[in-house]
């Protein structure tokens, strides 16, 4: 039986040269050892971080979220809100600023001189000089608002970026909910999600089952996308995301659950190539040095693959038989949906669920789709009563230890 670190090391190098361990399967032809194209990596890079797809029609036009960030969203309140900024948009002389308290964090217009620098991660605004004051004119969203947080090395919300990342502390409901345009019906379901949860389904069959924001990190070689496996490959769901939840530029048509947007002109698909690329070679960050007990690890991983029952779905170098079939939800343990929702895979394409890949999982907790396991010793508990698997708590102890050393 392979080691824990073997297994990891294995899964990581699968993941690509990114990776800390280059094996000889990386290349300098142009391409890194799993295929993928540096050049279209780099536009992807910038797509992720920085393409709005037009949604500011959306964020500007409908929501008026310019007039909201600029009158009543100083830094503080953003990064209450969960935004993050970014230290490497920032010059030496903002961050020295900022240090010395020169730079107020509690007035508005730093949130404009933010966005000016393209320092709000996943925040694109535009600012013009109109009567003489710096003032927001545009605004809209990227996929790095949900998926990049930072490393908070300058403070809690400011560092450098780490793409892939779910954003946990983001409340995505609680923003727009901001905004004075939606009914008050609909504001009470965003304030009701909370910190690094959305509901993407939400404005199509207005059922409130808030999602933990995934990791867009670690998917190389799964062809199932999303909790319900609705698509075959990233591309698709970035398409549905960009165009029917950003309200990007595009279209998007799914005759399994009737969504059928039409948002001309079609910005988005010549974009979603490179934007899948550099998802792709996002590899899931490694755990910590000493983060886990490598003995305890081991000895986890032969529960994993025996008593725990683990390994008849969580497969393969990926620990996931996503890519040959998905699950019914009475299969599955994260059922019944919390605050009495309704199935997430009823209201999905599949109406199934795919086994979750399990690499990086130390770094985002809380677990499965509704995130009712808030630890992996939760997740541990859950699997052991709904599937009576009666292990002892050295069993169990062990078991966390190797999922931390995923
Ligand atoms: C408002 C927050 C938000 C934004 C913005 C957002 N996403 Fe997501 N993303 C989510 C949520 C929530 C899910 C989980 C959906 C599910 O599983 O049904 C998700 C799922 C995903 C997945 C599937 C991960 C997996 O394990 O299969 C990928 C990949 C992804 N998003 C990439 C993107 C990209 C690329 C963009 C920009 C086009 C984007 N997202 C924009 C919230 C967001
Ligand atoms: C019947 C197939 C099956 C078995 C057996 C199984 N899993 Fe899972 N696992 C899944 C599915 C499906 C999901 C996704 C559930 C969701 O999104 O709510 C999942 C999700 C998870 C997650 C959460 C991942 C995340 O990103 O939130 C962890 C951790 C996990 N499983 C660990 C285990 C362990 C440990 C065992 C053995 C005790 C196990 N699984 C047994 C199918 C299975």
């Amino acid at each position: 039986m392979m080691t824990v670190t073997r297994a990891r090391l294995l899964a990581r190098a699968l993941a690509g040269c990114a990776a800390i361990i280059a094996l000889a399967a990386c290349t300098d032809n142009g391409t890194n050892g799993s295929g993928l194209s540096p050049a279209l990596i780099a536009k992807g890079k910038d797509i992720f971080r920085f393409e709005t797809f037009g949604n500011e029609t959306f964020w500007t036009d409908t929501l008026r979220m310019h007039e909201v960030i600029e009158h009543a969203v100083d830094p503080t309140t953003a990064l209450a809100v969960g935004l993050k900024v970014d230290t490497d948009s920032l010059p030496p002389e903002v961050v020295a600023a900022i240090q010395s308290g020169a730079i107020s964090l509690t007035d508005p217009a730093t949130t404009v001189a933010l966005l000016k620098l393209n320092a709000v991660v996943g925040v694109k605004g535009t600012v013009q000089n109109v009567n003489g004051r710096d003032t927001l004119v545009r605004v809209g969203i990227t996929c790095a608002l949900c998926h990049s947080t930072v490393d908070n090395s300058f403070a809690h919300g400011i560092g450098k970026r780490l793409d892939g990342w779910p954003n946990r502390d983001l409340n995505v409901g609680a923003i727009i909910a901001l905004s004075p345009v939606p009914p008050s019906g609909a504001k009470a379901v965003y304030n009701s999600w909370g910190p690094g949860k959305y509901d993407p389904r939400f404005n199509f069959d207005g059922k409130n089952g808030p999602q933990v924001i995934p990791p867009a990190y670690g998917l190389l070689g799964i062809h199932r996308i999303t909790a319900t496996g609705d698509g075959n490959d990233v591309a698709y769901w970035n398409r549905y995301v960009g165009v029917t939840q950003m309200h990007g530029h595009g279209s998007f048509d799914e005759p399994r659950t009737g969504v059928h947007v039409s948002n001309p002109p079609d910005v988005i698909s010549p974009l979603l190539p490179a934007l899948q690329e550099y998802q792709l070679s996002l590899s899931a960050p490694a755990p910590p040095t000493g983060s886990f007990d490598d003995a305890a690890a081991t000895r986890g991983h032969e529960v994993f693959a025996g008593a725990g029952q683990c390994s008849t779905c969580h497969t393969g170098l990926l620990l996931t038989d996503a890519n040959t079939h998905l699950h019914s939800p009475d299969e599955v343990v994260s059922e019944p949906e919390p605050n009495g929702a309704p199935s997430y895979a009823s209201r999905s394409a599949t109406k199934m669920y795919r086994t979750a890949p399990l690499a990086g999982l130390w770094q985002h907790a809380p677990y499965f789709h509704n995130g009712t396991a808030a630890t992996l010793e939760a997740v541990v508990d859950t699997y052991d009563a709904k599937k009576g698997l009666h292990l002892t708590a050295q069993q169990k102890a062990d078991l966390v230890e190797y999922l931390k050393s995923l």
